[in-house]
């Protein structure tokens, strides 16, 4: 279907560092090709009450390095019923938007699919701290908060060092290890937990501590997922086996927050464009993507069907260097 005058942008979902860059492509590319585009606040819950507004060039200024998004995020249960799918339809049509950018996660993904099989042409851009798309190596938010869960557990590791203890500190994720491995690689954690693989109390912590130990290790971080938890019954348990005073920190929203990193920006700034692109060609129903760190799209029931693939090279190389 081509034709397409005017877009919409919205953000679902977690919040993630670089949505507001994200928009601001988005905004910017659509009003250079000529396309009028509005904005839509809090998510799909914004296109049924209609709470949306026209954007120019300058309202998306001074956005690029604010964390957050401008156009508040929510997750909306009205609109995956038929009900609400069909007003977000017709508050679409009342305004001409024929196409819609929709930055999140999953779940906002599965939104503009259902979207887009009744008419109105979606593209997903993955926006998540979690780096939890199947089809795509890379998730806007995911490195700021990266840096961000790196700064705090340096800061824990000066007391962890100072006090001889062990510290268990679990990151976000949801159900996926991404990122408490990479945080685990960048602190050098002695152990890295997720839930992609199965774990053994004795042999992944309990004997990497003993053994380094041996060599004069006397303070220990370990890296637990969200998606596996529990880390202060874990924390208690390493305490009575080892010997070794051990504390819990869940580091939690602070994650989720903060300037995006130089990374996030440009990957918002590239996919946004790639967004407005097949849009502006008249093609929806797809989501952007990271592939060999090239910009490309897939077909969105494609991308919903694929195979999660776990890094299992780094999760190695975590343990491999915690000697
Ligand atoms: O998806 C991002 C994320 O921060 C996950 O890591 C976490 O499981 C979840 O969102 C927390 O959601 P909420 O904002 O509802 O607490």
């Amino acid at each position: 279907m081509l034709g397409i005058d005017t877009i919409g942008v919205l953000t679902s979902g977690g919040d993630a560092p670089g949505m507001n860059a994200a928009v601001r492509s988005v905004v910017r590319a659509a009003l250079t090709r000529g396309l009028k585009v509005f904005g839509i606040r809090r998510g799909y819950s914004g296109l049924i009450t209609e709470d949306i507004e026209e954007m120019s060039i300058r309202s998306v200024s001074d956005i690029i390095h604010r964390g957050g998004t401008i156009l508040y995020t929510a997750r909306s249960h009205t609109f995956r019923t038929e009900e609400g799918m069909k007003k977000a339809v017709d508050v679409c049509g009342r305004h001409g938007i024929g196409g819609v950018v929709t930055i999140g996660g999953d779940g906002t993904f599965r939104g503009a699919r259902d979207l887009s099989h009744r008419g109105i042409l979606c593209v997903g851009l993955p926006g998540t701290i979690d780096n939890d798309i199947s089809s795509s190596e890379y998730t806007i938010g995911y490195d700021t908060a990266m840096n961000t869960a790196v700064e705090m557990v340096d800061k824990i590791r000066d007391t962890s060092q100072s006090h001889e203890r062990c510290t268990v500190v679990e990151v976000m994720g949801r159900n996926c290890g991404s990122l408490a491995v990479g945080v685990g690689v960048a602190v050098g954690a002695t152990a890295v937990v997720v839930p992609e693989v199965q774990f053994d109390l004795e042999r992944d912590i309990i004997a990497t501590m003993r053994r380094t130990q041996l060599t004069g290790k006397k303070h220990f971080i370990i890296i637990v997922a969200e998606g596996v938890g529990k880390v202060n019954e874990l924390a208690k348990e390493i305490e009575r086996v080892t010997g070794v005073e051990t504390r819990a920190t869940v580091l939690g929203h602070v994650q989720r927050g903060g300037s995006p990193s130089a990374h996030d920006r440009i990957m918002a700034s590239r996919m946004g464009v790639k967004a407005v692109e097949l849009l502006s060609e008249g093609i929806g129903n797809q989501v952007v993507a990271v592939k060999g760190g090239r910009i490309v799209s897939y077909d969105i029931d494609k991308a919903l069907a694929m195979d999660s693939v776990f890094d299992e090279e780094l999760f190695t190389i975590a343990h491999e260097i915690s000697i």
